[in-house]
């Protein structure tokens, strides 16, 4: 049954292959539930309260992330007085290991920091970057066609140079507390036998076919030809001794050296689909520190990641228009003929004018500028869904160029962190290896990312260079939003999600839920979800949501109702102290102190 439906999965891919509705005959990562083994008394209780729809509350510290083993090192780190930015090393060594399918070493990230000190905001981009020998074609067949979305993906080809090691040692350098040495004792402990999660398991068996094409990946995920099960107990000796050697070393050993042979080798020696990269792609990687964009959300400040990420721009774009508008109620048709029509404008300008600001002129300042967000929200008034949407035009702070539309499919894994410390500062990382199991090739018990999937495969269109076309040393263009929501300066909840594209929806509907109908975040995370990104709503199954989408279709919206699959992990900061929450549709907690 499982290879029979990824056949078909495949079919649909490449009959309707380069539309941006593509993106929806392939899941995402599936939805998981609880039912993880007990870890320590505190996991189980937020486990519990998570169970219960409750938020877990603490006074001084807390962190949100997608393992409970990944956020019982966290909690470890800052409980012995760590930064949010320690916490976030030892949170991510562990997820690379625990969650291999959705981040690790061989990925990219950013991160957005509130620094409790300053009270500034800034932030990492750590996203993985095109090697010097990547042309526009990259992606492309003989005669200029686009490849289908998996020939592309699966092997060397679609593999970034590795940014999250980098951006690691980037954040402890500025705003680490603890031994860089010491955030790595429980990735490493770990290692040495963790038990499966059903959730791992079950991704394992359902995309066992591409992992068994690569000797490392299938030896690791499917010994002896069988998939893992849950409660197997999986060892990775070469993953632990990578994290010692950075441990001792540096996140360097990750950028120079036999490592970066391995890396290098196991790229260019991908059967089937070979890639580019070389040695000096990932000796001159580096981590760059940009300001935050922010939008006006009510009476609050919504910062993000700006370019290479379409993050912050089209979440601030959203919330911007939204604004405009009264809040609602979460019951209202009209709330929801609002938002989804917002987030297809906000689309409409991501696909024509998001990419790497490195290497093209965006106007990202126009994009979220008030005016502007009021005369697209203007288009809001009517009662009825819009009829079509188009890319809007914004201030240009620099040359003007006619871009094409986009047409870049994402259907990442990935995994959101959200940290508050007991010195007021917070962190919001989304980090990924972009699909399941990224790439699927494997070196020294890592995966490498298929980050490169995330441009457009085709260069132009009707003569117009797509602005998130591949480039050598170029950054993707992403959807990852981690966000800081700031009021009168203070931080007041720190948010974000996986989910391909969908990830703006998620993280935008966290914040209205949150802001406007005033849920506590564990209410605002398990909310049922509505996205609509390129016209077609879509409404989560098995939810009141659901219920609902036949008076949107009545309104005029195509609907869809599907598994939506986010991964929020959200911390509140109030008067009344720190509320997390963590999404119940995947294997997550919150826990604090
Ligand atoms: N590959 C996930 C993202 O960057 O949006």
């Amino acid at each position: 049954m499982r290879l029979l439906l990824t056949t078909t999965f495949a079919v649909c891919l490449a009959q309707s292959a380069w539309t941006q509705e593509a993106a929806d005959a392939v899941a995402p990562e599936a939805a998981s539930g609880l039912g993880f083994a007990a870890i320590s008394d505190e996991v189980t209780a937020a486990m519990a309260a998570k169970q219960a729809g409750a938020p877990v509350e603490a006074e001084s510290w807390m962190v949100a992330a997608a393992n409970p083993h990944a956020v019982a090192a966290g909690a470890e780190v800052l409980r012995n007085g760590g930064t949010a930015a320690d916490a976030m090393i030892a949170v991510q060594s562990v997820l690379g290991l625990v969650e291999p399918q959705s981040s690790g070493l061989g990925g990219g990230a950013f991160l957005v920091w509130h620094d409790g000190a300053t009270g500034e905001i800034t932030t990492l981009d750590g996203r993985e970057t095109a090697p010097m020998a990547a042309t526009p074609r990259l992606f492309q067949d003989e005669a200029g066609e686009p490849l289908k979305f998996f020939d592309a993906v699966v092997g060397g080809r679609s593999v970034g140079v590795p940014g999250t090691p980098a951006l690691m040692e980037a954040a402890h350098q500025k705003w680490g507390k603890t031994e860089w040495a010491d955030l790595f004792t429980a990735g490493i402990k770990l290692s040495d036998g963790f038990e499966v999660s059903e959730r791992l398991a079950g991704l394992v068996a359902r995309d066992a076919d591409r992992l068994s094409r690569y000797p490392a990946t299938a030896e690791y995920f499917l010994p002896n030809g069988e998939p893992i099960v849950a409660g197997d107990v999986l060892v990775n000796p070469s993953y632990g001794a990578v994290l010692k050697r950075i441990a001792a070393e540096g996140a360097g050993v990750m950028y120079q050296g036999a490592l970066v042979q391995d890396i290098v080798a196991t790229v260019q020696s991908a059967a089937g689909n070979p890639g580019v990269m070389e040695l000096s792609d990932l000796a001159s990687y580096a981590v760059k520190e940009r300001p935050a964009v922010c939008a006006e959300f009510r009476d609050h400040e919504v910062c993000g990641m700006g370019p290479p990420s379409s993050g912050a721009l089209t979440v601030g774009q959203i919330l911007g228009m939204v604004n405009v508008t009264d809040a609602g109620t979460a019951d209202d048709i009209q709330t929801w003929r609002k938002i989804g029509d917002a987030s297809r404008l906000a689309f409409a300008d991501r696909g024509r004018y998001m990419a790497d600001s490195d290497f093209v002129p965006v106007p990202s300042k126009g994009l979220v500028d008030k005016e502007y967000l009021a005369d697209r929200a203007a288009l809001l008034d009517g009662e009825k869904a819009l009829e079509s949407v188009a890319p809007g035009e914004p201030a240009w702070d620099h040359a003007a160029l006619r871009w094409a539309d986009d047409e870049s499919i994402e259907l990442p894994s990935t995994s959101h962190i959200s940290i508050v410390d007991q010195y007021g500062n917070a962190l919001s990382m989304t980090t990924t290896i972009e699909n399941g199991f990224g790439s699927r090739l494997m070196t020294n018990g890592f995966l490498l990312n298929n980050e490169l999937t995330d441009f457009s495969f085709r260069s132009h269109r009707d003569g117009f260079p797509i602005a998130n076309r591949v480039e050598p040393g170029k950054r993707p263009r992403s959807s990852m939003a981690p966000t800081i929501v700031r009021k009168d300066g203070a931080p007041v909840l720190v948010v974000g999600s996986p989910g391909g594209s969908r990830i703006i929806g998620y993280v935008a509907q966290t914040i209205i839920a949150h802001i406007d109908w005033g849920m506590d975040v564990q209410q605002a995370v398990a909310m049922p979800h509505a996205v609509n990104r390129f016209g077609t709503y879509d409404f989560e199954e098995g939810t009141a949501m659901a219920d609902m989408a036949p008076q949107l279709e009545a309104l005029g919206f195509k609907v869809n109702v599907r598994g939506l699959n986010s991964g929020l992990h959200a911390i509140s900061i109030g008067s009344d102290g720190l509320k997390g929450g963590a999404d119940p549709r995947r294997e997550g907690i919150a826990l604090g102190e």
